[in-house]
């Protein structure tokens, strides 16, 4: 008798599915690049998250993408801000669902950094032009974090990978009695080639330069893993490497390092590329979706982050 093939035993509750945000009203656009992945308006999101929530999922990381921007991504904290009206809509409708809010500012500055852009005639020497200002952005992305809790956010998860952000919003959310919301570090962020499609999604490509300054060396897991340890030690409820694929060795090697919460994000280039090869008959999605999706796990991922959830959350019900 054959060995029965086990699926790696997924299940529904280890998905996160991710959501893209954008104002107005009845939008659903489909992104070039990003087959299977839109940009909703609110009304139009809640009756997807509606048929999500039918097929099982129950943890959402939502994307806003605003209708203006700036040098320093004021509406990615103001009053009304587009995440923090969706997740007021959504956690109204579906009060048990999870929703965790990615806390950057890349889609929200004129010039798509994903912190504080330091003054021209700062001193500190820029990274292929690129010079933060770590002081600024922390204090930015603290207010951007506090007005997702104010709508009802459970989680918030950092992606700027600016120094001590889990620290700074810990403590910034605590201060204002947001105990209870917990932080999803992007803790171990790689400048990666994989982000193209969520960048077309998300309008948040550079608009100079690269995110190599912030962003973690691809060839460097050991920097990977120190900043993991450095998130957990600053209070992330859940830790992260990102992508996923290429770097399972980074997901193993955290899982048997540290005993915390560990999720893996399979990004929109790892989606595509199964997507794509799948609508050009190369082989068959299903299949592949599990094989990727389940080596993710495999590694150690308790919690995975794809694009490919509500898919697989419709194929485990099969
Ligand atoms: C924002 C952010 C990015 C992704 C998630 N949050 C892109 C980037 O760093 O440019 C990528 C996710 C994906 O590719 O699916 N900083």
């Amino acid at each position: 008798m054959g060995k029965k093939f086990t699926d790696m035993n997924l299940r529904t509750a280890d998905f996160i599915y991710p959501y893209f945000v954008t104002g107005g009203k009845n939008k659903k656009e489909e992104i070039n690049s990003f087959p299977g992945i839109f940009r909703f308006s609110l009304d139009r999101l809640l009756s997807d998250i509606g048929e999500s929530r039918k097929l099982g999922l129950n943890k959402i990381l939502l994307f806003g993408i605003p209708d203006t921007k700036d040098a320093r991504g004021t509406t990615a904290y103001k009053e009304d801000n587009i995440v923090s009206l969706a997740v007021e809509g959504i956690k109204k409708r579906f009060p048990a669902l999870i929703v965790m809010t990615d806390v950057c500012l890349c889609a929200y500055t004129t010039h798509g950094h994903c912190g504080i852009l330091k003054a021209k005639s700062a001193k500190r020497k820029a990274q292929n032009g690129v010079n933060i200002d770590n002081k600024n952005t922390l204090e930015t992305l603290s207010n951007v974090a506090i007005s997702h809790a104010e709508a009802g956010a459970d989680w918030v998860a950092p992606s700027a990978m600016a120094r001590g952000q889990v620290r700074a919003i810990r403590s910034a959310l605590d201060k204002n009695g947001y105990n209870k919301v917990k932080i999803m570090g992007y803790s171990a962020k790689f400048a990666s080639n994989f982000y193209g499609p969520f960048r077309q999604a998300a309008n948040s490509a550079p608009a100079f330069g690269d995110r190599k300054g912030y962003q973690l060396d691809y060839n460097d897991a050991e920097a990977a893993i120190k900043r993991i340890g450095d998130d957990i030690r600053e209070g992330a409820g859940a830790v992260m490497v990102k992508p996923a694929l290429a770097y399972l060795d980074v997901v193993k090697q955290a899982k048997l390092r540290f005993k915390h919460p560990l999720a893996a994000y399979n990004v929109s280039g790892e989606y595509s590329m199964v997507k794509y090869g799948a609508k050009s008959g190369l082989w068959d999605e299903r299949k592949m979706v599990f094989e990727t999706i389940g080596s993710i796990k495999r590694a150690g991922a308790d919690l995975i982050i794809t694009y490919h959830a509500k898919d697989i959350a419709r194929w485990l019900r099969e």
